[in-house]
Order: structure tokens, then C-alpha cells, then sequence
């Protein structure tokens, strides 16, 4: 079979089996959408944007080249140290995006010995940077996980990948637990076993992860509750110096604009500024789980502003989907391979765009489709 033709048959594939993925325009009023990861609406507040604009018109448009060339400019340091200082780390190294912080530091940690752990649920980016079939354990299942570490040979290094919020499913790791386990398998291996912390949906939205020991790395995207883009990876001086000197990913990539680390330490201020923004996101998150308890909705267990209405069937996801948009709700349905086969859901996130009116009329939208079609009330509503 040539290249052409098997390209084509598995798109012609993945269609039949109502798994292609398609882009639309974004343009929908952030009040209606409940996709966006922007949980405390930082992409349009007024002083990030100012900020934004100010450095565009001091730095210019781009960085002009990667950090360890021309690309590391005084707004990229100004942010690092920021960072540091809100996350209570030594030092901070800045990334062109999540999916390159993860993929990138933790290959660096694979070529120093250490062989990865994942929760099965990591994100694509950990698992990138895992490398060929790595282990894994059940999600946030710590007697999995302690099974798998003894079954590895006693001097082996370990890092345990996990997320502080889980993508897909918004539910929270175990620190205490993990902590815990980490120091039992001190005592019982001579091989380290550290932690590697992906907090993408954490950050700006839960309790800073308190620095330990254990947790050699840390990393964080600006995609999400900051409202703009890039990441970092943070840790002690020693680990971010080295990953400067050896992360692939860093070295031999154009670093974002130093205008965006502007608005981005902009974001990170009003975050520390204004903790009520985090207060008023946990009060929408109440409000979104009551308006869908009232309505008997099959919610996953989620306490943060990701909250996923598990569906099952990737074809109804998607009809549930286009039966919002039509009622002018943005909502995509997440499928497989994002998510475990048979899972498909919304992942409904709850943002500081919305208020309680918003809330309300997401939920008088679902009740119309879910009356018109009840085979979607049947899978969507809890028995
Ligand atoms: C848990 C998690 N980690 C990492 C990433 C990647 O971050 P970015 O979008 O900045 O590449 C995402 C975003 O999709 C994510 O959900």
C-alpha cells in the first residue's frame, strides 16, 4: 500500500467511526462557550491586555531567536523570577508551550536514568516525552502504582508523571498520598523515587503545590487560567541549569515574545492581587454542579472548573455537541484517543466568563435537547 493510500483510508476510517476531528472558528461570546480553559477570563481582562500592548510597542513582535541565541529578553526574566517567587521555587525555565516543557524535560530525565510512571490518564505531552511503552499505573491508584514499584529492579530510579487536575476529568491527584509513598519506597528501595508534577489546570485555580524534596519537576502552561500561551518547568537551580544545558526542546526552539512575558507577568499579578476571582470561580463551580444535579445529569466527580458529562458513545457526544451549537452553546465533545474508549463526554469547563445567568441558560439548552431526544436523556441522566 502506498503512503497516499493508506493516509486516505484512515482518515475514510476514523470518519466511519465518527473520530475525525474537525476545527471550528472560534467566534462564539465567551459567555456561551464552555470549552475555553480561561478560567479566571484573564485572555480579555482589560490590565493584561494594556500590559500586552506596552511591551508590543517597547520589545517589538517576536523574540528573534531561541533563549540561548537572541530570544531571552529582560520581560522573559522579569517572569521567571515572578514565577519563582509565586510558586515558591528556585528557579523557573520558560517553554514555547506545555506540550514541549513535558515532552521536553522529561526525556531529558529518561537520558539520565530515570524510567517514568504515568497515571494512565497523563496528558499526550507526558506520555511524548515517556517514550515507547511506558509504565503506567491505574488512575490516582496509589496499591496499582506501589505494586509497580516494587516489581522494578531496587536500584532503578523512578519518576511518578501525574497532573495536580486531571484534563479530561478534572479531578485532583493525591499529594499527601503520593508524598507518602514516595518516602515508604525510600525505605524499602535503594532507587529514588521522585515525582514530576504536570499542573496545567492548577495553576491559578488551586492551592500552589507546596515544593518537597520528592518533586524533582514541576510544569505548568499559560494556555490555561493566565489566558495566553507558552509554559515553564520549575525546580531547584541545579535541574533548571541542567535542563538549559540539555533540553532539546529549549535549546533548539524560537522562545515566545517578550511582549507575551509581559502579559503573562501581568496575568500572574492580577491572580495574586485578586484572590476573589479564585472564590467567585469556586462559587460558578458549585452553581454548575447544582443546575446539573437538578437535572439528574451523570457529572464526573470533579471539584475544580472542569466538569465532564460523561456520554459514552462517541456518536451521541457528538450530537449532543451540535444539538448545543445550535442553540448557540459552544461545547465539544472529547473522544477517543483523547479519552478511554466508551467515554466519550463534554468536557464542560465553568469560567470566569460566565455568571449565574450563563450557568442557567446552559442548562435550559441541555433540558430542551435532552427532552427532544431521549436517547441522549437516557445516556446522560443517571438512572
Ligand atoms: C494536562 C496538560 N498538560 C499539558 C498541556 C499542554 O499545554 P500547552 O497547551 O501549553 O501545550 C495541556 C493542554 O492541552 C494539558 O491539558
Amino acid at each position: 500500500m502506498t503512503p497516499d493510500t493508506f493516509i486516505r483510508n484512515e482518515l475514510a476510517l476514523r470518519e466511519k467511526q465518527g473520530l475525525l476531528r474537525a476545527r471550528r472558528i472560534s467566534g462564539t461570546p465567551m459567555r456561551a462557550n464552555f470549552s475555553s480553559n480561561d478560567y479566571l477570563a484573564l485572555s480579555t481582562d482589560e490590565a493584561v491586555i494594556a500590559a500586552f500592548r506596552e511591551a508590543l510597542q517597547r520589545y517589538g513582535a517576536g523574540s528573534t531567536g531561541s533563549p540561548l541565541t537572541a530570544g531571552y529578553h529582560h520581560a522573559h526574566q522579569v517572569l521567571e523570577e515572578a514565577l519563582a517567587d509565586y510558586l515558591g521555587v528556585e528557579a523557573v525555565l520558560l517553554f514555547s508551550s506545555g506540550y514541549a516543557a513535558n515532552s521536553g524535560a522529561l526525556n531529558v530525565l529518561r537520558r539520565i536514568g530515570y524510567t517514568p510512571i504515568l497515571d494512565k490518564l497523563c496528558h499526550a505531552s507526558l506520555y511524548e516525552g515517556a517514550g515507547d511503552k511506558p509504565l503506567r499505573y491505574r488512575h490516582n491508584d496509589l496499591d496499582h502504582l506501589t505494586d509497580q514499584l516494587i516489581g522494578l529492579p531496587d536500584n532503578q530510579d523512578v519518576v511518578v508523571v501525574t497532573e495536580s487536575v486531571f484534563s479530561m476529568d478534572g479531578d485532583q491527584w493525591d499529594g499527601t498520598g503520593l508524598h507518602a509513598l514516595c518516602d515508604k519506597m525510600d525505605t524499602v528501595r535503594t532507587g529514588a523515587t521522585h515525582i514530576f508534577l504536570d499542573h496545567a489546570h492548577g495553576l491559578g485555580v488551586t492551592e500552589v503545590v507546596t515544593p518537597s524534596n520528592q518533586i524533582k519537576l514541576q510544569t505548568g502552561t499559560f494556555g490555561k487560567a493566565l489566558g495566553n500561551g507558552g509554559a515553564y518547568v520549575a525546580g531547584d537551580q541545579d535541574w533548571i541549569d541542567y535542563l538549559q544545558q540539555q533540553c532539546r526542546h529549549y535549546i533548539y526552539s524560537t522562545a515566545f515574545g517578550p511582549a507575551q512575558a509581559a502579559a503573562i507577568h501581568r496575568a500572574l499579578q492580577v491572580i495574586v492581587k485578586e484572590p476573589e476571582r479564585r472564590t467567585m470561580l469556586r462559587e460558578y463551580v458549585d452553581y454548575f454542579r447544582q443546575g446539573a444535579e437538578s437535572l439528574g445529569l451523570r457529572l464526573a466527580p470533579s471539584q475544580t472548573p472542569i466538569q465532564p458529562l460523561l456520554v459514552g458513545d462517541s456518536g451521541l457526544a457528538m450530537r449532543l455537541s451540535e444539538a448545543l451549537r445550535q442553540k448557540g452553546i459552544v461545547c465539544v465533545a472529547i473522544r477517543p484517543p483523547t479519552v478511554p474508549p466508551g467515554t466519550a463526554r463534554l468536557r464542560f469547563t465553568v469560567t470566569l466568563h460566565h455568571d449565574h445567568a450563563a450557568i442557567d441558560h446552559l442548562f435550559s439548552a441541555l433540558q430542551e435537547v435532552l427532552q427532544q431526544d431521549p436517547e441522549l436523556a437516557e445516556v446522560c441522566c443517571a438512572a
